[in-house]
């Protein structure tokens, strides 16, 4: 008998056909995610759902799964929509998809930063409202990124690929990585330092820890307080990694330069949040990873994992129990 899979959402066809190949699957059609209710019935019945970060996976719905449940195979990376310890607990698998959307993740933080210095957005504003009518010697200057300090918070994959794509532009690049090693960041043009050293030493500050209990509103009103008063945050991590509310008060008075931001709380930000009407904050609809060769191979991973959970094979990324 073919497995039975639940995907929550319509994902690129180059994953959604390796899926329907290989199992009975049910496809979630619409553009919003299936309700909770939805999903807890779903895994009293099938044998695997490939899911994504907008998924509650909670401690309930897995203990609603059936004894047939075998795998959570997340379309992201991060996956702290899940509550990994409940499902490994039950003997559960978690996939997810890291490595495929590095690039574009970090392509997106490095655009936000070029915005953010550069004052892009604001530029587009400047015409839309009528105010271009010259070559203006003082109008919307920004900050040069040749010399000035990245700090980087989190030295993973895309943490290294964002310091990459920063030597290119000839930035110093500090980082705060607890498990990192000074000599294996050393040669990679990067200076391990504590997490207060890099805020305030960095002209810019990019977020690449994941979310979890210790990094959970890690970026709050006195670690904003210890920025420079020119400094810019970017967080292309999660949003509750940033006290959002001690944000907006940075950037409202001075505290801070400003910020850009591809991940917000909550997602999605309402059209007519605070966040959105401060001329020094940018933001984007977390689409870090939305490039199509990205999310084709993202969808493929997803479905490779599903695949070969619900078969009871090995699975190719696994996030091991902690
Ligand atoms: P990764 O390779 O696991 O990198 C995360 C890094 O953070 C690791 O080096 C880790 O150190 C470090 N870290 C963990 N806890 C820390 C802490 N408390 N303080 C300082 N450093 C800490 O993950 P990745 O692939 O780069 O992805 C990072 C995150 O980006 C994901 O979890 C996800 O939330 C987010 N993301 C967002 C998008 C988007 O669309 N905006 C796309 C992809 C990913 P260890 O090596 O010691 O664990
Ligand atoms: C996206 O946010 C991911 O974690 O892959």
């Amino acid at each position: 008998m073919r497995p039975k899979v639940f995907v929550s959402r319509i994902i690129p066809e180059a994953g959604l056909k390796l899926v329907r190949e290989a199992c009975d699957a049910e496809v979630w059609p619409d553009v919003m995610p299936p309700p909770y209710e939805v999903l807890t019935e779903k895994v009293k019945m099938v044998d695997g759902m490939l899911c994504t970060l907008n998924d509650r996976i909670d401690a309930a719905l897995i203990e609603a799964a059936g004894s047939q449940f075998k795998i959570f195979s997340q379309m992201a990376v991060g996956y702290d929509n899940i509550n990994a310890k409940a499902a490994h607990a039950r003997g559960i698998l978690i996939g997810n998809t890291p490595g495929v959307l590095t690039d574009a993740t970090a392509d997106i933080a490095f655009a936000l930063l070029l915005a953010a210095a550069r004052r892009i957005v604001e530029g587009m504003e400047y015409i839309r409202e009528g105010k271009w009518r010259t070559w203006e010697p003082l109008a919307l200057l920004g900050a040069d990124l040749s010399g000035a300090t990245l700090g980087i918070i989190g030295l993973g994959r895309i943490g290294e690929a964002v310091a990459r794509r920063a030597k290119g532009f000839d930035m110093r690049i500090i980082a705060y990585s607890p498990s990192k090693k000074a000599e294996d960041v050393a040669k990679l043009g990067i200076e391990l330092v504590s997490l207060d050293e890099l805020l305030q030493q960095s002209d810019f500050v990019s977020i690449h820890v994941p979310l979890n209990d210790q990094t959970r509103g890690m970026i709050n009103a006195d670690a904003l307080g210890k920025m420079k008063p020119t400094a810019i945050l970017i967080n292309t991590a999660r949003g509750p990694i940033v006290d959002q509310e001690a944000l907006i008060e940075a950037a409202k008075n001075g505290t801070i330069g400003g910020a850009a931001l591809d991940v917000t709380t909550p997602e999605p930000l309402p059209s007519d949040h605070p966040l959105l009407y401060l001329p020094n904050v940018t933001v984007v609809p977390h689409i870090g990873s939305a490039s199509q060769r990205t999310r084709d191979k993202m969808a493929t991973m997803a479905a490779e994992n599903l695949i070969a959970g619900v078969n009871g094979q090995p699975i190719p990324n696994q996030v091991k129990p902690s």
